[in-house]
């Protein structure tokens, strides 16, 4: 089954997907980190992409899907995969069409308030990615379960070092959700007239909005 992930910055996409990839031996592909990735290693790529990252920008489609067809071409997809931050514009989407098929696309439905507080805490371990929350975060009067590490700054689970993103600064945040609102939010439409789309509920504990998205996913296994 080939999933996509689709919702603003900040909707959980990477924490979903990350959690479901052991539960339905579905590839977690962020495009996000595969460009992180890129500049960390300060590859050529790397190099001219890293301004239009950390401006929030896209970067430039045919750089993405190149990374993207060098990860899908690996071979470790073979039960499927979930696509987490792409695609993020309607040219990307008729690209992957002509390379895969897409089963379903899942929108996570979340409040731009909720998704600037969530961004704002978010911590990821400089070792194994896992993503972390130091904000404890209200919904009208419930507070959700923590996603504190349980030591400041260093990861549960392999002990690495925490880190904040680049793009997770307070102004980068809204030129990101801008440019989320003007590129990608249409797709919501496109994959809608399709038929593919799913919305769901992205307001909720980790383990309520997982439940929400593995109903979904089990109808169509
Ligand atoms: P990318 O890495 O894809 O960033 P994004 O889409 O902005 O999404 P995020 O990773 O910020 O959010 P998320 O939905 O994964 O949330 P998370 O699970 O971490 O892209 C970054 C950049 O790369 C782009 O700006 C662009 O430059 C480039 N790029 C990538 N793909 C591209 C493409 N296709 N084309 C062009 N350019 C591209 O959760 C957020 C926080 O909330 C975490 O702290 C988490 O712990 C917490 N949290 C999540 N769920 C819950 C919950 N239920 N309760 C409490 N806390 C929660
Ligand atoms: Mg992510």
């Amino acid at each position: 089954m080939n999933v996509v992930f689709l919702g603003p910055p900040g909707a959980g996409k990477g924490t979903y997907a990350s959690r479901l990839q052991e539960r339905f031996g579905l590839l977690h592909i962020s495009t996000g980190d595969l460009v992180r990735e890129e500049i960390k290693n300060k590859t050529e790529i790397g190099k001219k992409i890293k301004p239009l990252y950390d401006e929030g920008k896209l970067v430039p489609d045919e750089v993405v899907f190149d990374l993207l067809k060098k990860r899908l071409s690996r071979g470790d997809c073979k039960n499927g995969f979930i696509l987490d931050g792409f695609p993020r514009n309607l040219n990307q989407a008729k690209e992957l069409e002509k390379i895969t098929n897409i089963d379903i696309v899942i929108n996570i439905v979340v409040p731009k308030n909720l998704v600037i507080e969530k961004l704002s805490g978010r911590r990821i371990c400089s070792k194994c990615g896992a993503i972390y929350n130091i904000h404890e975060i209200r919904i009208g009067d419930k507070v959700l379960p923590t996603l504190k590490p349980k030591v400041d700054g260093i990861c549960d689970k392999c002990g690495g070092k925490l880190y904040q993103r680049e793009d997770d600064k307070p102004e980068v945040i809204e030129k990101r959700l801008k440019e989320y609102k003007k590129q990608t939010e249409p797709l919501i439409d496109y994959y809608k007239k399709k038929g593919l789309l799913k919305d769901v509920d992205g307001v909720g504990t980790v383990d309520e909005v997982l439940g929400r998205i593995t109903r979904i996913l089990n109808i169509k296994l």
